[in-house]
């Protein structure tokens, strides 16, 4: 009855405010916020799981589809905008299989030059390329037993494409200049911001190897979707920038207030830069006044 009697209040609040700025966009991106954050529990003591901060419904699903495909070696695709957390979930993912303790290995796969990337992932012989000093494993033989996340799926080229598919649907792989082939038994977590499905239609991913990366999506929802977890996120956030910077910092209830009704575009990252940038500027606790100007003009 409480909750109902303050939601009661901060939307007669609301209210007030919209008519006073003659915004009924603000109005709604407030009120949508309001409703976020008096769905995600605040006292339950439940702050997140498998090292991942959130008690909003949406994070709850995450958690629940990661508990459940964990311990299957299926792939797993992670789709997510940027710095919402999609490594730290291919993260949870090895950590909750049976392959914990193996290794978990990541490939970025838009940092490395086309060129490489095969070498990077199957291993190359000695001499088969200028700079080939050495035989040297890919990550392939190097996650044997563990985990494979190639983040940026997305940007790997076409012709990459079809050989990482004839390495996933034969389970060997071959060094760049080797006749000799690699039994793998590798699991591999890819992830990307960009839709494949589109790319599908488009001619820029192969369909194939869609499907055989997409057995069960784990769709990561922009911070905006889930303010309720702003304030558990910025508390957790604050006590580990309070390592970074040397000195005890708290966060106030209006510097809180004012997290919550931003919009986030860069996710959970960019509200670690934010507070890691105020921590600095605060004077023990960091205050509404801290944060970054942009933040405090229009509701996202
Ligand atoms: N739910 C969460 N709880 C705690 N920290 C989080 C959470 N989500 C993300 N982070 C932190 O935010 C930062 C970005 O997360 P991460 O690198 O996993 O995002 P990403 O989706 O892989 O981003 P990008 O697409 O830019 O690679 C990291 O420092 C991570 O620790
Ligand atoms: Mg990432």
């Amino acid at each position: 009855m409480s909750d109902v009697n303050s939601l009661e209040d901060r939307l007669a609040q609301l209210v007030a405010e919209a008519r006073e700025a003659g915004s009924l966009d603000a109005l709604r991106a407030r009120w949508r916020t309001l409703t976020e954050v008096a769905a995600t529990p605040r006292d339950a003591g439940e702050t997140g799981r498998f090292g991942l901060i959130g008690a909003s419904p949406p994070m709850r699903a995450v958690f629940d589809l990661i508990e459940r495909v964990a311990p299957s070696d299926v792939s797993v695709l992670i789709h997510g905008e940027t710095g919402s957390g999609k490594e730290l979930v291919a993260r949870a993912l090895h950590e909750q299989s049976r392959r914990k303790g193996k290794p978990f290995l990541a490939e970025n796969c838009a940092a490395v030059p086309p060129n490489l990337l095969e070498s990077e992932l199957f291993g190359h012989k000695r001499g088969s390329f200028t700079g080939a000093v050495a035989d040297r494993p890919g990550h392939f033989v190097a996650a044997n037993g563990g985990t494979l996340f190639l983040d940026e799926i997305g940007d790997m080229p076409l012709e990459m494409q079809a050989k990482l598919l004839r390495v996933l649907q034969e389970g060997e792989v071959r060094p760049v200049g080797s006749n000799k082939t690699t039994k793998v038994d590798v699991r591999i977590v890819a992830a990307t911001h960009r839709d494949l499905v589109a790319m599908c239609k488009t001619g820029g991913f192969r369909e194939d190897l869609y499907f055989r990366l997409n057995v069960v999506t784990i769709e990561l929802p922009p911070l905006r979707e889930r303010k309720g977890d702003v304030r558990l996120l910025a508390r957790h956030l604050v006590k580990s920038v309070t390592g970074e910077i040397g000195r005890e910092v708290d966060i106030s209830e209006e510097a809180l207030e004012a997290l919550e009704q931003w919009s986030w575009p860069g996710n959970v990252r960019e509200l670690e830069n934010e507070l890691r940038r105020a921590a600095v500027f605060a004077d023990g606790t960091i205050r509404r006044e801290d944060l970054s100007p942009r933040l405090l003009g229009e509701p996202g």
